[in-house]
């Protein structure tokens, strides 16, 4: 029932493997969820390939896109987990999308989106770090938008930056959108500087900094190159998911849906 995207226009941010493990904790859980890697990248895709093996739809995302329905996009992953892979094709969607009027051009992924919702309560949009159409239709094909800041690399500013432009596309098209909040990345080796950096962004951004940070945890960099696991007596396994699953509960309770 509803559409999720964590995003910021700048790269190596931390998006792609919070809407992985996102995707994977809430159909965990029992919700009915559909990953869209809009990313030519496909990095959410290889990430899935890599726990589940190969993955190869009927139709790419991008020609589904030309006609008149995603279903033939859609792999079965798991129980509750579905995925539309991502292509490089989708480099060409920008492009194709300018022979539509102007307006009409930003609501395309809205459209395709609207008959899938009433089959899954999550879909989850990956994209790439761009200000572009692709992520213009991302946005308003969105219920719920988390912003995720990397302190060491994105400053402030960028972040105000990307409000002002999503408050400016809501307004554009009268989108009803909620803006989450802000989730930090914090990929300091130091606890302390962590704690200082997370205090200045408090500061700055108030309650619309998310409780619960995510810390740069090696394991994750395994399970994006030999598949995610969920090991009940590996320490490393279940506090990384511990981590990411505080977030996902506050995300859960800021949308109303925390049970
Ligand atoms: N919590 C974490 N701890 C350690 N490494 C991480 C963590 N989160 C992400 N990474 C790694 O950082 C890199 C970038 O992450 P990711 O691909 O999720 O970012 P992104 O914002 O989606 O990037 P892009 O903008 O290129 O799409 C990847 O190699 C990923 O495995
Ligand atoms: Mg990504």
């Amino acid at each position: 029932m509803s559409t999720l995207l964590f995003y910021n226009f700048k790269g190596g941010v931390g998006k792609t493997t919070i809407s992985v493990l996102a995707a994977d904790y809430f159909s965990r859980s029992g919700k009915k969820v559909l990953l869209i890697d809009l990313d030519a990248q496909a990095s959410a895709t290889l990430f899935f390939k890599n726990s589940y093996g190969d993955i190869t739809p009927k139709r790419s995302l991008f020609n589904s896109l030309q006609k008149e329905s995603l279903q033939p996009s859609i792999c079965h992953l798991d129980k509750n987990l579905d995925l539309i892979p991502g292509d490089w094709d989708m480099s060409l969607w920008n492009q194709s999308l300018e022979k539509l009027p102007q307006h009409d051009r930003n609501l395309v992924l809205k459209e395709f989106i609207s008959p899938l919702k009433e089959k899954y309560d999550f879909i989850i949009l990956d994209v790439p770090p761009t200000l572009s159409t692709l992520v213009n239709n991302a946005v308003l094909a969105s219920d719920y938008i988390v912003l995720v800041l990397q302190t060491q690399s994105s400053s402030y500013e960028g972040v105000l930056r990307t409000a002002q432009y999503l408050s400016q596309l809501r307004n554009d098209y009268d989108a009803n959108f909620k803006l989450l909040g802000i989730v930090l990345y914090l990929v300091s080796k130091r606890a302390n500087s962590d704690t200082s950096i997370a205090d200045e962004a408090r500061k700055t951004f108030g309650e619309a900094i998310f409780a619960n940070s995510i810390y740069h945890r090696e394991r994750v960099k395994r399970w994006a190159n030999e598949g995610l696991t969920h090991k009940q007596n590996d320490v490393h396994d279940s506090r990384t998911h511990e981590m990411y699953t505080l977030f996902f509960k506050e995300l859960l309770y800021r949308i109303g849906d925390e049970k």
